[in-house]
């Protein structure tokens, strides 16, 4: 484990030197959802292949870049392309930067995906805002040697979606005139899309959306002690629900039609 805490040292050391402040906040945008880095004053744009360290993205709509700058009157640090389980990184990959942004002294973070949805009262371009997850089909995160300085062995994920955040996102809906969702996620290994049999039964296990992303990194940075606000952009009905088929294209699509409502929330979040 040592080699990994050197190795965010390096990339979080790399990071503070270039931008020369703490962001307040960290945001992990997703597929389709970039358009929030429009919004950052004075951008200082990092490509992932020159930070120490860090992978790089392999999905089309994704493109491994950090952007730090102001929104407001807040310091925030966007990441631009994530990192998933199906691309097959070693999940401690997944999760690298999450762990670099919290050696940086970044203590709250927004993480936010393109996701399936489950729920029927669910229609696309719909924003969810994550009370809770599911994982039951991956490893975790966590799994192997504890790294003892971000957090204990056997974390307490009972308010891993911190309560505080999710009411100051449901004010900031309100106070924008969009209409949020609430719901629970559950991680999907991927790259496939889900079987409809698979979705009846994530759908009976008490999940209103399904996506590929998110878990792992929330899962660190609670481990952490992060201060996390989850959101998901329902791009698509899960297989099953509608009689549709599912595409990558159609989903970007989607993303593409919410971000605007996507952008303003989050500024508003970030801002308020
Ligand atoms: Cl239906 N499933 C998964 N796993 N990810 C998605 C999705 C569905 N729609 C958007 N992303």
């Amino acid at each position: 484990m040592g080699n990994i805490l050197s190795e965010i040292k390096e990339a979080g050391e790399y990071i503070k030197k270039k931008i020369g402040k703490t962001p307040q906040i960290a945001v992990v945008l997703g597929s389709g959802l970039g358009a929030l880095v429009n919004e950052i004053e004075e951008p200082l744009v990092l490509d992932y292949g020159d930070i120490p360290g860090f992978p790089v993205t392999t999905v089309e709509g994704h493109d491994g870049k950090l952007i730090f700058g102001k929104i407001g009157d807040k310091y925030i640090l966007a990441m631009k392309g994530r990192f998933h389980y199906y691309e097959g990184y070693d999940v401690s990959k997944v999760v690298f930067a999450i762990r670099v942004f919290k050696y940086m002294g970044i203590n709250n973070l927004i993480v936010t995906n393109a996701a399936g949805g489950i729920n029927k009262d669910f229609n696309p371009g719909d924003l969810m805002i994550i009370k809770d997850h599911i994982s039951f089909f991956a490893p975790s995160a966590l799994r192997g040697a504890n790294i003892d300085e971000f957090g204990v062995r056997f974390p307490d994920m009972s308010k891993a979606y911190n309560p505080e955040l999710i009411q100051l996102c449901k004010d900031a809906a309100l106070k924008e005139g969009i209409n949020v969702r609430e719901g629970v996620y559950i991680f999907a290994k991927g790259p496939m899309y889900e079987t409809p049999a698979e979705i009846r039964a994530m759908s009976i296990l008490g999940a209103d959306a399904v996506g590929m992303s998110t878990v792992p990194e929330v899962t660190v940075a609670n481990h952490a002690g992060m201060n996390i606000l989850g959101i998901s952009c329902i791009t698509n009905m899960a297989a099953g629900i509608l009689d549709e088929p599912l595409s990558h294209e159609g989903v970007m699509e989607v993303a593409k039609i919410a971000e605007k409502n996507f952008v303003a929330l989050v500024k508003r979040v970030v801002t308020d």
